[in-house]
C-alpha cells in the first residue's frame, strides 16, 4: 500500500482518524507492505506527516510487516555533518515517528547530483551492520546508478515510476533487477489514476497540492489519446469480473516474479479493491494476448524513470 495520499500529492487528505481505519483495513485485508517517505506532509511542507500517521495506524501489528520509508540527502547538511551522520539522524527521526527501532526497507527519495551513490551505499550498509534497517533501496534511478550502489553495498529494492504506460524501465533495469535478485517496487502503478478508467477529461485537478496536475498520461490530449489502452484493460476488466485498476495491477505482478507494485488511494474501499488484484489470475493464453496487445498500442505522454534531487514537477513530459 502508497500511503502517500493520506498526506500528499493527491489534493484535501482524509481526516487523520479515516487514514488510520484505512491503514488498519488493508492490514486486516493482508497487506503486509507499507510505503512512506519522511517528505510526505501536505504541501512538502514540514516533515513527518505520513510517517507519524503510520506510526499510530500500525502499534498493534507493525512487527507483522514490511514498512518501508525514504530519506531526502541534502548537499549542506552533508557537508557539514558528513553522510552517514546525516542519514542516520533522518532515519532516527523516522523511526520515532513510525513508532519502531528499525525499518525494514530505507530508501534514498532521489539521487543528489553532488553526494556519490557509493558514499550513500556505504552509509547504508553501516546502518544494515548496526541491525537499524533491513536493506535499501533508490528510487527514480537508471541502470548505471544502480550498478554503482550494487557494488558497495547488495540492494533490496529499486522503486521507479512503472504502469502501463511508464514501461521504460523494462528496457535495462528490470532484466538487471531480476538477474540480481532486486525487488522492483513500482510507484504510480495506476497511473495516478488514469489506467482504472475513472479519471476523464473533465476531472478537476486544480486542488492545491495535487500532483496530477504534472502527471503527462493526465493532460487532456493524452487521455484523449490512450482512450484504446483503456478499452483494452476495460475488455479484460470484464472477462475476468474485475475492475480496472486490478487488471492493470494484475498484469504487473503476473509479468514478473520480483515486482510488488504500491497502489496508491485515500478511500479505504479502492484501497481494498487493489489489493484484491492479487486474486485475479490470468492463464499464459490471456496474460499473453493482454501484453502483445498492449504492446501494439502507441501510448501518449511519458515522465521517465530517472530524475535527480532538484528536479521539478512542471519538467515531466518533457523528455523523449
Ligand atoms: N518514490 C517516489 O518518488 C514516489 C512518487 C509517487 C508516489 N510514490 C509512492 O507510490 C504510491 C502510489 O503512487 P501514486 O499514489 O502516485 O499513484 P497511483 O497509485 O497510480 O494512483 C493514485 C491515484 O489513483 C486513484 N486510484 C487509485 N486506485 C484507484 C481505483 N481502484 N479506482 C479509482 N481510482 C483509483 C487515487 O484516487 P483516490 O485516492 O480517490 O482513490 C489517486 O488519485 C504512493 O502512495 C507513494 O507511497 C513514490
Amino acid at each position: 500500500m502508497g500511503c502517500m495520499g493520506l498526506s500528499h500529492g493527491y489534493g484535501d487528505i482524509p481526516d487523520e482518524a479515516d487514514s488510520i481505519d484505512a491503514i488498519r483495513k488493508a492490514h486486516d485485508f493482508g497487506c503486509d507492505f507499507y510505503d512512506t517517505a519522511e517528505a510526505y506532509s501536505p504541501r512538502l511542507a514540514g516533515i513527518g506527516h505520513n510517517e507519524r500517521i503510520i506510526g499510530k495506524a500500525m502499534k498493534d501489528f507493525r512487527k507483522d510487516v514490511v514498512l518501508a520509508t525514504k530519506l531526502h540527502l541534502h548537499t549542506e547538511e552533508a557537508r557539514s555533518k558528513g553522510i552517514y551522520q546525516t542519514m542516520e539522524e533522518h532515519l532516527q527521526a523516522s523511526m520515532e515517528r513510525l513508532q519502531t527501532d528499525y525499518i525494514d526497507l530505507y530508501y534514498l527519495h532521489r539521487v543528489n547530483p553532488d553526494i556519490p551513490v557509493e558514499e550513500v551505499a556505504d552509509a547504508m550498509q553501516k546502518l544494515i551492520d548496526r541491525g537499524l534497517i533491513l536493506g535499501w533501496g533508490m528510487s527514480q534511478v537508471g541502470i548505471d546508478t544502480i550498478r554503482a550502489a550494487q557494488a558497495v553495498c547488495p540492494l533490496s529494492a529499486i522503486q521507479n515510476i512503472y504502469s502501463m504506460v511508464e514501461r521504460s524501465s523494462e528496457e535495462d533495469v528490470i532484466p538487471y533487477l531480476l538477474q540480481n535478485d532486486i525487488a522492483l517496487v513500482p510507484f504510480s502503478p495506476v497511473a495516478s489514476g488514469f489506467l482504472s478508467g475513472k479519471v476523464s477529461v473533465a476531472t478537476d485537478f486544480s486542488h492545491y497540492d495535487d500532483v496530477r496536475k504534472f502527471v503527462p498520461q493526465l493532460k487532456k490530449e493524452n487521455i484523449e489519446a490512450n482512450q484504446p489502452l483503456l478499452a483494452l484493460i476495460e475488455e479484460y476488466a470484464k472477462r475476468k469480473d474485475a475492475t480496472n485498476a486490478q487488471i492493470s495491477l494484475a498484469w504487473m505482478l503476473h509479468k514478473y516474479p520480483n515486482v510488488i507494485p504500491i497502489p496508491g488511494s485515500k478511500n479505504a474501499d479502492r484501497i481494498l479493491e487493489n489489493l484484491g488484484a492479487w486474486n485475479v489470475i490470468f492463464t499464459e493464453e490471456e496474460f499473453k494476448d493482454l501484453d502483445d496487445r498492449l504492446n501494439a498500442l502507441k501510448v501518449s505522454g511519458f515522465r521517465g524513470h530517472v530524475e535527480f534531487q532538484g528536479g521539478s514537477m512542471a519538467s515531466w513530459g518533457r523528455k523523449r
